[in-house]
């Protein structure tokens, strides 16, 4: 059965990890949902596949494109698309139009925002009245690059606090879960006990409802990765032995035989 948002909120409540990733296309969404992942993102991450120094250039039309390869690949997982930078940001009348298009032209079956309280949030708020289903970030938020550059956030008091009432905003504006970036795990502690909406953490430690990573970044295949990356696999060696292999047997006449 396909995964639903209830069940990621029963999952919490039954301390039942979630397990989600990015993807970026059919194969990608193909093979991880195949290999069980729970939830799947189509996250604005994948600036870096298409070769963007950052986030911030990505199009809607972009994530249009790919999130629709990705909905062909999926059978189980929940799918997720993150709205781009200044795609929500301007109106709720923007946010509304961008996220509408998502549902209708993708499959999928919710959004994710970058920010919280109080503009976000009560962005989120009456798109989750227009029967939209939300997934909030707080912590790390890499639309603002320019802002925050992409170190770690919440080290201070001041900084922690304001992180959790942002996470306390996204909920009551009725999100339905919240990735936290790159934030002390204490923090991230904190913030998962206080809420009842699941908690995915991506170098936030290990007390969240559940854990995203960017594919590229576990497969090997970024060009670099951030510090709480975990690499599983080398994808770039072993992409560029196998051309290499071929090369050499295109050139010495071994293939094909
Ligand atoms: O764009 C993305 O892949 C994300 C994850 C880092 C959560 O937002």
């Amino acid at each position: 059965m396909p995964v639903t948002i209830q069940q990621l909120i029963q999952w919490k409540q039954k301390n039942r990890p979630i397990v989600a990733l990015t993807a970026w296309d059919y194969i990608t969404a193909q093979l991880i949902d195949a290999a069980g992942v729970d939830l799947i993102l189509v996250g604005d991450s994948m600036a870096a596949v298409l070769g963007y120094e950052n986030t911030l250039p990505i199009t809607l039309e972009e994530m249009l494109f790919h999130a629709k390869s990705v909905r062909r690949g999926i059978k189980q997982a929940l799918m997720v698309v993150d709205l781009p930078f200044l795609t929500y940001q301007e109106s709720v009348q923007q946010a509304m139009q961008s996220a509408g298009r998502v549902l209708k032209e993708t499959g999928a079956q919710a959004v994710k925002l970058e920010g919280g309280y109080p503009a976000i949030a009560q962005t989120i708020e009456r798109l989750v009245q227009a029967g939209i289903p939300v997934m909030g970030h707080v912590g790390l938020t890499p639309q603002s690059v320019h802002q925050l550059g992409l170190k770690q956030q919440g080290k201070t008091d001041t900084e922690s606090e304001k992180i959790l009432k942002q996470a306390i905003a996204l909920e009551e504006a009725g999100a339905f879960s919240v990735v936290l970036e790159h934030i002390p795990n204490e923090l991230a502690l904190q913030i998962t006990q206080k809420l009842s909406i699941p908690t995915i953490g991506i170098g936030a430690g290990v007390h969240c409802d559940g854990q995203v990573l960017v594919t590229s970044d576990l497969l090997g295949l970024s060009e670099r990765q951030p510090p709480f990356a975990k690499v599983y696999t080398n994808l770039r060696e072993q992409i560029t032995e196998a051309v290499e292999a071929y090369s050499l047997e295109v050139r010495e006449q071994k293939f094909p035989q």
